[in-house]
């Protein structure tokens, strides 16, 4: 099959021919229609994940999918050949992953049926970038009516996060760059979302919207400190990126540090959003597999929102 791989890290993607994998018992062999890039395929791809997880060569690299199920490993229950699926792949070793024609997932865990009214495309740019954006905000315990601020949300779990965070009745501070970043992450939802530029001077943009700080931060990016100090006393920050309570010692914050778990709950319940209309998946640009070099580049040239890869 066709797969976007690394033959070592640190080096750059590129679209290669693999063997098709075989379903172990209890897994899924997806034949994959869309998957994403995500912030995680390019930390891999960058060496930065080497010492953390074991890596199998050549590396298939990917996360997000949606497609069909195709076969099924010894004892799998609860799908069938031919059914509509979507997910984040999910292994305890870095190699066999989505940004491939074929993928297997394990049936019990990161994959559920696609509900009628999801699109193939959004289902497979949805799964991680939405499953971390509630459980940031899960953590941080957003209410209405409370101030957050999410740094990084020109991207794509920001993007997803705004739209929740506006729906949980909060006031949304989020960090975009000037230009057409700015217009896309007003435009994500029709509630008033107060922009900030992260390339300015931030903290003075932040205390002049909430002069006594915030309630909550989502930190997805930028300096997780710079950004801990914005909290009001007694104000909570969750971290895609690693910060921890030791990081902010001495102020009166807490930190959770996020590793999010796309349960088959989460994963659920996100689709049947996006079905509804209540959610939006942010795709901004679409790529065939063969052209992934491609996406890579726009993903790291400050493409805002998710970028969405064809694969069959
Ligand atoms: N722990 C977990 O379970 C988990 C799960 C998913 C993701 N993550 C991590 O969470 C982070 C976000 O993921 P993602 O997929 O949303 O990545 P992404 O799509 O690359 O989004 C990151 C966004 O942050 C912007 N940005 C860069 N520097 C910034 C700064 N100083 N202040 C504010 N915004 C800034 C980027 O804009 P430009 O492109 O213009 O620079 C980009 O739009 C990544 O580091 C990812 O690895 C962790």
């Amino acid at each position: 099959m066709r797969a976007v791989t690394l033959e070592s890290v640190p080096s750059a993607p590129a679209v290669t021919e693999v063997d098709t994998p075989c379903p172990e018992a209890g897994e899924l062999l997806v034949k994959v229609a869309a998957a994403s890039l995500n912030g995680f395929d390019t930390a891999v791809a960058a060496g930065h994940l080497q010492g953390m997880m074991e890596h199998r060569f050549p590396l298939v690299l990917g996360q997000d999918f949606a497609g069909t199920v195709e076969a099924l490993g010894e004892g799998v229950e609860g799908f069938a050949v031919g059914d509509a699926v979507f997910g984040v792949a999910l292994k305890p070793f870095l190699g066999a992953g989505s940004l491939a024609e074929y993928v297997t997932v394990s049936a019990g865990h990161g994959v559920v049926r696609s509900p009628a009214g999801l699109e193939v495309g959004d289902a497979g740019a949805l799964g991680a970038a939405g499953a971390t954006a509630v459980v940031s905000l899960d953590a941080v315990a957003l209410g209405e009516g409370e101030t957050v601020l999410i740094s990084g949300a020109s991207g794509g779990v920001g993007s997803l996060a705004v739209q929740f965070a506006a729906a949980r009745g909060a006031k949304v501070i989020a960090t975009a760059r000037p230009g057409a970043q700015t217009d896309f992450v007003t435009g994500l939802t029709d509630a008033e979302v107060h922009v900030v530029d992260f390339t300015g001077d931030l903290q003075a943009q932040v205390r002049a919207i909430a002069p006594d700080g915030v309630d909550a931060v989502l930190h997805l990016a930028g300096d997780g400190a710079q950004l801990a100090a914005l909290l009001r006393p007694g104000g909570r920050l969750a971290s895609t990126t690693g910060l921890g309570q030791d990081d902010v010692k001495g102020q009166d914050v807490t930190v959770h540090t996020i590793m999010a778990n796309p349960d088959a709950r989460i994963l659920t319940a996100l689709a049947e959003q996006v079905a509804s209309g209540a959610l939006r998946v942010p795709v901004t640009a679409i790529y065939p597999l063969e052209q992934v070099t491609e996406a890579f580049t726009a993903f790291g040239a400050g493409t805002p929102g998710k970028i969405a890869v064809s694969c069959s």
